[in-house]
């Protein structure tokens, strides 16, 4: 499952009901634990993607920001 079928390849997709990631305010834990365990229609990546890309992919949402 991609990332970009829902959140777009900036963020801002919005698919699915999913949030727009440049507004996100989370913390970088928060980010982590909610890639690797998902919520509501968000697939969970544990298991798909290792520890170490979760977090990789998690740092580089911060580069949405406006
Ligand atoms: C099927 C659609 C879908 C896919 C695929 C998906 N997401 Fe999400 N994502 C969502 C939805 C919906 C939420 C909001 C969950 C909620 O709060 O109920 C969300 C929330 C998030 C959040 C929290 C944003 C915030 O501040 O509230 C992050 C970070 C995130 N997704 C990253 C990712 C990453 C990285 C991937 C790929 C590994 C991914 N998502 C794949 C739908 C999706």
């Amino acid at each position: 499952m991609k990332c970009s079928l829902c959140h777009g390849n900036d963020g801002k997709l919005m698919a699915s009901k999913a949030p727009d990631l440049s507004k996100s305010k989370m913390s970088l834990e928060d980010r982590v634990a909610i890639i690797s365990y998902g919520k509501g229609t968000m697939p969970p990546q544990k298991g798909i993607l290792d520890a170490a890309s979760i977090r990789g992919v998690a740092a580089y949402i911060e580069e949405f920001r406006d």
